[in-house]
Parts: structure tokens; sequence; C-alpha cells
């Protein structure tokens, strides 16, 4: 792999989940790290050490992005399915309005790169599985619609501006790094909500539907460890090319039904995890897995913590700490 030297990048929601392990990764390996974040779903005291904080809004890059930065990585977003459903405007205006701002500003003040977070939502109910990038794109909801205007809009920045650009569609991110891990205040993710059953928060955990065409009834989902998932966003960083705007799928490429991920939880956990039966939730695809081929064939990457047992023992740890 290429290895730039230290780079100032700028990283939108760095408050959040997956952005914080992202830029507590960036910030080690020994890059120069600003986090914009207007802390609406994000916490203050998830933004890494080592980072300069600004708070903001996404539509106030511009400002920051003046000072001279060698790169955005933009995870900043608003990323419930039902929400999506229920209130459009907030992901029209709050995902594509304020990421199409945020490009605008990266071609005023000359920002050549950027690496955005895309999502398997972008794809929709697959024909097939698993899922290639080459596969049709047809969203089941504003949340994957609005990702995937976003992504067109990214692709026509890079070619008429020179911009290079990755967008990484994510498969189902689980997992932990130390103190940064998953803290949504409207949690809606299985493992998150399993553990907190395991923790004695919730009495139980619902099963969305147990009626599915997979083999034991519950719905199949490829998770990837959140680290796994930063050490892609550095290759993809590392390896954007001016004027080109690349897609990559990441998941681990295996499916986990609801209860095989119920079962690996109660071994991680030793705790029993009463669950229940509940209809099945609006929008689920029964299926999805990914292909990663274009990424490890074209990045060079591999996840290295693909065991289930290991994303659900981070995400423990991590639970154990914060609750
Ligand atoms: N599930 C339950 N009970 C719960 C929560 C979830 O049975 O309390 C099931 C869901 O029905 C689904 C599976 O667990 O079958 C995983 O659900 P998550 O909500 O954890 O994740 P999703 O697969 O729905 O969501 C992921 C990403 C989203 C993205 C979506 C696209 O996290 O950002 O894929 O389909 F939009």
């Amino acid at each position: 792999m290429i290895r730039l030297s230290r780079m100032r990048l700028m990283v939108t929601g760095g408050a959040g989940y997956i952005g914080s392990v992202c830029a507590a990764r960036l910030v080690e390996s020994g890059h120069d790290v600003v986090v914009l974040d207007d802390l609406s779903t994000g916490h203050r005291d998830a933004v890494p050490a080592g980072c300069r904080f600004v708070e903001g809004a996404v539509k106030d890059a511009g400002a920051v992005l003046a000072e001279g930065f060698d790169g955005v990585l933009h995870f900043a977003a608003r990323s419930l399915v039902a929400e999506s459903m229920a209130q459009p405007q907030r992901y029209w205006l709050g995902n594509v309005v304020a990421t199409v701002g945020l490009l605008e500003a990266m071609r005023e003040h000359g920002t050549p790169r950027m690496v955005f977070s895309s999502t398997a939502a972008t794809y929709g109910e697959p024909a097939s599985v698993p899922i290639a990038e080459d596969a049709v794109t047809r969203p089941t909801n504003p949340y994957g619609a609005t990702k995937l205007a976003i992504d067109h809009a990214i692709g026509s920045y890079a070619i008429a501006h020179g911009i290079a650009a990755v967008s990484l569609r994510y498969f189902n991110v689980a997992g932990a790094y130390g103190r940064y891990g998953e803290r949504h205040t409207l949690e809606t993710h299985l493992i998150p909500l399993i553990l907190q059953v395991a923790l004695g928060h919730q009495e139980k955990i619902m099963v969305f539907g147990e009626d599915w065409p997979t083999p034991d009834g519950t719905c199949i989902r490829d998770y990837i460890h959140v680290v796994d998932l930063a050490d892609a966003h550095e290759r993809a960083l590392e390896q954007a090319v001016p004027g080109e705007h690349r897609i990559y799928n990441l998941g681990n490429g295996t499916g986990f039904s609801v209860r095989q991920v119920l079962d690996t939880c109660r071994t991680v956990t030793g705790h029993p995890i009463p669950a229940r039966s509940a209809a099945r939730r609006l929008g689920d695809p029964a299926v999805l897995i990914a292909s990663s081929d274009r990424a490890h064939r074209e990045l060079g990457w591999k996840p290295e913590r693909a065991d289930l047992a290991v994303i659900v023992a981070d995400a423990w740890k991590f639970a154990l700490g914060a609750g």
C-alpha cells in the first residue's frame, strides 16, 4: 500500500460512532485531524484525544476548509430508516443539501480528497447475494435514496473538479474500538439492543419476523467490525485518484441470522437474553450480504476481525464500560 505522509483531514461526524473510531485511528496513524460535528446525535466526549474539535454543522464546513486541508472524511448524516420514511425532509436537507454544500466548499477551497460513508441501503432489496457494486441501486427508503443521491453528486464533482473521491458502502457495522463505540440515544441496531438486555437495561429483545425465507426464518445480515471499516477508510484515503469516484462495498461476505447473532451474544455475555417473536419490520430485506471483492482487489483490504464472536465481544466490552 502507498503510504502518504501526514495529512490534514477534516472528519465530519467525528463525535458519532463510526466517525469517532475512524478519527481515533487516523490520529494514531499520525494525521492531523479536525472533527466537525454539531452534536445533534454525537457526543462531545467521543471526540478522540488529539483531534481539534469544531462544534458546527456540515453547512459551516467552508469556514474550516478555508484553513487548507488535504481531505475530508464525511460521516455526518441522518441515518434512521424509519425516521427517513416519516420525515424525508430531514434526509434530503440534512444529507443531500448539506453534502452538496460541503462539495461546494471543497471546490472553493481546493480540498483535493473525499471519503464518504455510503451504505448498503443504496441497493434496496437485492436480486441476488452477495451484492457487488454493479448491482442495481433501487433504495427502498429515503435514507438509502439520499445516500445514493450523494454518491451521484460526489461522482460528478470528482469528474468535473478533479476531486479524488471514494464512497464506501457499509453493510452492518458493529463492534467497538476501546472507548469508542455505539451510543445512540435512539438505538435501533440489533447488537447494541441485545447487549442492553444483557446489561439489564431492557427486559427482552424483539425478533422482527421468524417467517423469512431463510434457514431459521430470521433475517440475515453481514456484520463488519468497525475497526476493519476504519482500516478501509485509511486505504481509500491513500489510494483515491484525482478526477475519479470509486465505490466499494464493505462487509465480511458472510451472513448471520438474527437467531445466530442472539446465540453469539448469549455465549459472549453469559446472559440468557430473553427474546420474543414480533412482526416483520417494514422495509427489511430478508438477506443482505456484501461482495467486497473490489475492495480486496483494489484497496488491498481484508477484514481481520470477521469472527462474529470477536465483533460482539468488543461491543460488549464497550457496553460494560459505557453502561
Ligand atoms: N432486528 C430485530 N430486532 C431488533 C432490531 C433489529 O430483530 O430489535 C433485526 C432487523 O429486523 C434486521 C437485523 O436485526 O433483520 C439487523 O437490524 P439492524 O437495525 O441492526 O440493521 P439493518 O440491517 O436494518 O440496518 C443496516 C444499517 C442501516 C442501513 C440498513 C440497510 O445499519 O444503516 O442496513 O438495509 F440502512
